[in-house]
């Protein structure tokens, strides 16, 4: 016999206290679902809104990459400073260790390899898969301009209906030709498509003039591309710079895991992101860091 009830009188409805409705804290998705919502939550970090994801996915376009030869022992150690990782299903079921709760993003566009037109890709993941491993985001590349746009448009759109049914966010990457030209004009026209046709969090370049007006014109979360090297204050700069000029964090790869001391350089981008560190106190912490931490 389930035991009786207390009478009313003794429970505690709080009548008074009308239920909160908080607005998501993540700029244009207060109408995602739940499962969108708690996924967005594991990458963005609620307090500030912004994330630092770790981009690894380059070898599948251009295969072994300086500072990706062997994940294994060159990434893993840094996957816990990391609000993210974005890399392909063949390193996390290979090389992450599943103990790792880190969460990911999983690259799920592909098909030409660096010898190719890149823009020529289709999705390379399943669904499924990307369920099956738990994924809290899912990447593809959108050439904007390129020989295959509208394929690749129509990749990102069929992985958006694809993520809305099972609560999977989508980041589309804009990707520009070698011979296009990077300014915001460009940036803010292949941002906003993205963000028109679904994509949940576009991920774009930093340019030094009008960043502010790309972030603006974006109804979604914006992350920062890192790009090639750079010495390390400029890379520090590019990040604080963007992040002040609206973006939701960075998706660094080469200036972390090509760094001098990766570790060092993760824990100072951190504080660029997460604490406003102005780019030449995040120099110093990075140098002293570097003395300590071993690479
Ligand atoms: C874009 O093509 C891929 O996601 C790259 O692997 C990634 O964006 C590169 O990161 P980074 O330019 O910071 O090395």
């Amino acid at each position: 016999m389930p035991e009786t009830d207390a009478n009313k009188e003794e429970k505690k409805y709080y009548e008074d206290i009308p239920m909160k409705s908080e607005c998501f804290f993540l700029k244009g998705s207060n109408s995602l679902d739940w499962g969108m919502k708690n996924r967005l939550s594991r990458i963005f970090n609620s307090d500030t809104g912004r994330t630092v994801m770790l981009a690894i996915d380059h070898g599948y376009f251009q295969g072994p990459t300086t500072g990706l030869e062997r994940i294994d022992l060159n990434i893993v150690p840094l996957v816990k400073y990391a609000d993210a990782i974005m890399l392909t299903r063949g390193i996390l079921r290979t090389t992450i260790p599943p103990s790792f709760t880190t969460p990911i993003v999983m690259r799920t566009s592909g098909g030409p390899s660096i010898l190719k037109e890149l823009s020529n890709e289709e999705i390379a993941v399943d669904i499924e898969d990307a369920i099956r491993m738990n994924v809290s985001a899912m990447a593809i590349q959108v050439f904007i301009g390129g020989e295959f746009e509208t394929r690749s448009i129509h990749n990102m759109t069929k992985l958006v209906d694809m993520g809305m049914r099972y609560g999977i966010p989508v980041l589309a990457v804009t990707a520009v030709g070698k011979d296009m030209v990077r300014d915001a004009k460009y940036f803010r026209l292949a941002c906003r498509i993205c963000a028109e046709l679904g994509a949940h969090v576009v991920k774009t370049y930093y340019v030094p003039e009008d960043f502010e007006t790309i972030t603006a014109s974006c109804p979604v979360p914006i992350v920062m591309a890192g790009g090639k090297k750079l010495p390390v204050l400029d890379a520090l700069t590019m990040a604080y710079s963007a992040v002040q000029q609206g973006a939701s964090g960075v998706d660094m790869g080469r200036n972390i895991f090509q760094s001098e001391n990766p570790i060092a350089m993760i824990k100072a981008v951190n504080n660029v992101v997460h604490k406003n560190m102005k780019p030449q106190e995040a120099l110093e912490l990075y140098k002293t860091l570097a003395t300590k931490v071993k690479r």
